[in-house]
């Protein structure tokens, strides 16, 4: 056997003289090649799997051979078994007795990529806040009096570099006990490299965590393996703290009204999420003690009553965060019932209307990290933006009231099943075809009446019946109801002094809904839209800038909503529409990614650090792009990307007639 052998990882690429009789475990360590391991080289936990890539490979000069490991060993052939194929090997068993290529497969990396489908996000790097350690504990004897604590801290330094750890207080009760079941052999889960959180006997290779998004509608969980980076299992319910209010300032209120409100608002959303995340643990077959790290972004009320912090600052100005930073927490602090050691990290809040789940979308999507302009847009009864690059990033709210969401909106409803999503409007006979949730067909299809209970409207609904109304002429540019629009169809009536559109009405159906679009509706939508589009326009002059290169459109909203009908009526600035995009659910996806790697929660805190916060209310030129803003699809603005697709009607005068008033700041958001 030669003194030393030649080797070469791949796909890395590293390589090096290693003494030969080394573990390929070992090699890896000394060229820093990133090779997965728990037991610490014990062949126990099987992360350690390389593939011998067999052949000459003059590209290396080397000659790499099967024969140049050293045969399969006891822990090789028992896990293997019959299945073991010849190049597979765990790396802390086979020795390198001469040169040899090593390919380290994906599964087999400390730091792989977590595979996220689209490109144009943040991708995801595994390396979780909480890592899992096994260490092997020398006995204690009279002669050396130390503790059996001082000797796990002792053992996990020499074995896996870690210094300076603390213990949490709870270990200590399970120490000993571990230790002496495990046969001085333990796990230890190590959260941020300085806490013991938890130990357990023997080897433990199975960790988890939950990323939630507490929406002021619905929490949303995922369920991830901190080993894998694997999403388990995914679940959602209603957020209970409806029952105190169905938007946050009426949450606000209820504290500000009722003694102790908030306590009661900090249980229910507690109680919520524990109940779902027993969901997700049971879906994935988890016990609730085996998840021992948690992510949690919402909007700074829902941030800070999960957090237990009286909210009622927030409800008026200055609109004062107790905290814009960063919190970890145990998971017992806030009252969840999973691991005793369990930590919960939450995203800090861009300001007092911007939350952590904006942060999170913002990571998610990546501004910060593109030379190309973004905005991301997240609307919920405030909307919450974000725009800029890597240069320079600003965020706002913009007090787009409910209206968006169905509320306010005289057939409006939230988006479920029966509620009306999508409209057309004919040109000529201005008879419409419409879609409900719940049911594929459109209305003028056959198999329609059969299957869909029409209930109301929904947001996506009201923004297209309006944009198509505006196109097929019924609706002026300044949002009035054209009367004239009566002599060609019956649907549009008088409604007082006003004029509004049948939607819809099943005479043969008793209980069937009247769905009329009247001038309020428009107004609503109007008042709604122009807020939207002031807060984009604000930022943009902020940074500068008269062109958006990209929008995203974040949430529940912007993943129903049709963007084209979304331009038309000016919600947000110009942009070429392929460039307009459904983000999905952003906020959950940047939970998901803190979860699975650490690295980012300095990404999003020094971003959020970086992001200049402009507050539209005291800012005059909000007020004048509002105002410009009341029109469709806007007063002066020429919106050349929206008219290269489609045709738009031409301007109407006094487009800010009676619409135009500021907004009042209602509440903060989202689904
Ligand atoms: Fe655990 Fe090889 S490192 S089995």
């Amino acid at each position: 056997m030669p003194d030393t052998v030649q080797v070469v990882f791949t796909p890395s690429g590293k390589r090096g003289q290693i003494a030969a009789g080394k573990s390929v475990l070992e090699a890896a360590q000394q060229l820093g090649v990133d090779l997965d391991t728990v037991c610490g080289g014990r062949g126990l936990c099987d992360r350690c799997q390389i593939d011998l890539s067999a052949g000459e490979f003059a590209k290396f000069g080397i000659t790499s051979d099967p024969s140049h490991l050293s045969p399969p060993s006891a822990a090789e052939r028992e896990f293997f078994g019959a299945d073991a194929k010849p190049q597979r090997r765990l790396g802390c068993q086979a020795k390198l007795l001469g040169d040899a290529v090593i390919d380290i497969p994906p599964e087999s990396q400390a730091h792989r990529q977590v595979v996220r489908k689209r490109a144009d996000v943040h991708g995801i790097t595994l390396g979780p806040a909480v890592r899992l350690h096994y260490a092997e504990v020398p006995e204690p004897n009279m002669h050396e009096p130390s503790g059996d604590l001082q000797r796990l801290l002792d053992a996990l330094e020499f074995e896996w570099g870690l210094r300076d750890l603390h213990c949490d207080f709870h270990v200590l009760a399970a120490l000993q006990p571990a230790l002496r079941e495990g046969k001085w052999k333990v796990t230890a889960a190590v959260h941020a490299e300085r806490d013991v959180i938890g130990v357990w006997p023997g080897l433990k290779s199975e960790a988890f965590g939950v990323a939630v998004d507490v929406g002021s509608t619905t929490i949303a969980a995922h369920l991830c393996d901190l080993v894998s980076g694997e999403a388990r299992a995914a679940g959602g319910r209603m957020n209970p703290q409806i029952r105190f209010g169905e938007d946050l300032m009426s949450r606000v209120s209820y504290a500000m009204m009722n003694p102790g409100g908030e306590a009661d608002m900090t249980r229910a959303v507690r109680e919520a999420l524990q109940g779902l995340i027993e969901e997700v643990a049971g879906e994935a077959k988890v016990a609730p003690e085996d998840i021992l790290d948690l992510v949690l972004v919402g909007n700074p009320v829902m941030h800070h009553l999960l957090l237990g912090i009286n909210p009622v600052e927030l409800g008026g100005a200055p609109f004062a965060l107790a905290t814009d930073a960063a919190v970890t927490a145990r998971a017992s602090d806030l009252e969840l019932r999973v691991h005793p050691g369990a930590r919960a990290y939450l995203l800090p809040c861009i300001a007092g209307h911007v939350g952590a789940d904006a942060a999170a979308a913002t990571l998610s999507e990546a501004p910060h990290a593109r030379e190309e302009i973004t905005l991301v847009v997240d609307v919920g009864t405030n909307a919450e933006l974000v725009l800029g690059n890597s240069h320079r990033m600003v965020a706002a709210s913009s007090p787009t009231g409910p209206a968006f969401e169905g509320a306010q909106i005289s057939g409006g409803q939230r988006a479920a099943p029966g509620a009306i999503e999508r409209v057309r409007i004919d040109r000529e006979t201005l008879e419409p075809r419409f879609r409900v949730i719940g049911c594929e067909a459109w209305s003028d299809e056959k198999s329609f009446a059969e299957n869909a209970q029409v209930t109301g409207i929904c947001g996506s609904g009201i923004i297209e019946v309006i944009a198509e109304l505006f196109l097929a002429g019924v609706i002026k540019s300044d949002g009035v109801i054209d009367g004239a629009a009566a002599e060609k169809s019956a649907r549009v009536l008088p409604d007082g002094k006003t004029w509004c559109y049948l939607l819809h009405r099943d005479e043969k159906k008793k209980d069937s809904p009247l769905i009329r679009i009247t001038q309020n509706d428009v107004r609503a939508i109007q008042l709604a839209k122009a807020a939207l589009y002031a807060g984009a326009r604000l930022l943009m002059d902020k940074l500068g800038i008269e062109k958006l290169e990209r929008i995203r459109l974040a949430g529940a909203f912007g993943a129903h909503i049709d963007v084209k009908y979304a331009m038309v009526l000016g919600m947000i600035p110009d942009c070429e529409l392929a460039h307009v995009t459904s983000a999905g659910n952003a906020a959950g996806a940047g939970a998901i990614i803190t979860l699975l790697d650490k690295t980012a929660r300095l990404e999003i805190e020094d971003t959020v650090r970086r992001i200049e916060k402009i507050e539209t209310a005291i800012e005059p030129k909000f007020q004048e792009h509002f105002v410009d803003a009341l029109a469709i699809p806007h007063k002066s603005a020429a919106y050349e990307n929206l008219r290269k697709e489609v045709d738009l009607p031409a301007p109407s005068m006094g487009a800010d007639g009676e619409a135009s008033g500021r907004p009042r700041r209602r509440s903060r958001r989202r689904n």
